[in-house]
């Protein structure tokens, strides 16, 4: 594992098994998203990057730098894990508002896509409930599992396998989402639940 980028956060790498992406690796990704999707939209106006809070976070404040086209962004907070380490299946919407997307091409964003229900729940409701243009989705990572839901990302930054990842937006119960880095948790963090 590369060597921890300072002290102070140093507990916090003492929970990864290990390292799966660095800032350097996750910068290069983004700057060819970003390339893809500026290539993919520059004949389109109306673009609106809508994330899913909270892990979408540090991937969209990313992601739209390198993004060079006009666009506008918003955000929409689902929670579906309440706490544990294994999508509940049942997402709750937080709010009761939705993002205006009427006539805009959206790009739904998250950190990670595992069973799918999130992405499919949230990308249902706004061509349901909110007369977009279009409406296409951008994860960071793409967990390799079968999908409760028949759904894939349009735009996918890695790979990852069915392990439980924490760092760059990604969380535990609320933490490790501060870690610049993407690594694997150590099972005996979460294991309690068991
Ligand atoms: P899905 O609804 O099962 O596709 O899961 C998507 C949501 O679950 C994402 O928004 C993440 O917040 C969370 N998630 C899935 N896998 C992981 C993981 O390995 N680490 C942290 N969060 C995860
Ligand atoms: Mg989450």
């Amino acid at each position: 594992m590369d060597a921890p980028r300072n002290d102070a956060t140093r507990p916090l790498y003492d929970h990864l098994e290990r390292l799966l992406f660095t800032e350097a690796e996750i910068k290069a990704r983004l700057v060819e998203m970003g390339a893809q999707i500026t290539a993919e939209y520059e004949d389109r106006r109306q673009l609106t990057i809508v994330t899913i809070l909270q892990g979408g976070m540090l991937f969209m404040a990313d992601l739209i730098r390198e993004i060079h086209l006009p666009m506008k962004v918003d955000s929409i907070s689902v929670s579906s894990y309440h706490g544990g380490t294994e999508s509940s299946g049942t997402i709750t919407f937080n709010e009761n508002r939705l993002p205006d997307l009427k006539d805009r091409h959206v790009i739904v964003l998250d950190d990670i896509l595992d069973t799918g229900h999130t992405l499919h729940a949230i990308t249902n409701r706004f061509r349901d409930e909110c007369n977009p243009l279009s409406v296409k989705s951008c994860v960071l990572l793409s967990k390799k599992v079968d999908r409760a839901e028949k759904i894939e990302a349009d735009f996918y930054g890695f790979e990852v396998e069915n392990e439980f990842v924490v760092g760059y937006g990604l969380d535990y119960n609320g933490e490790y989402r501060n870690l610049p880095e993407i690594g694997v948790l150590k099972p005996e963090f979460y294991t309690h639940e068991a």
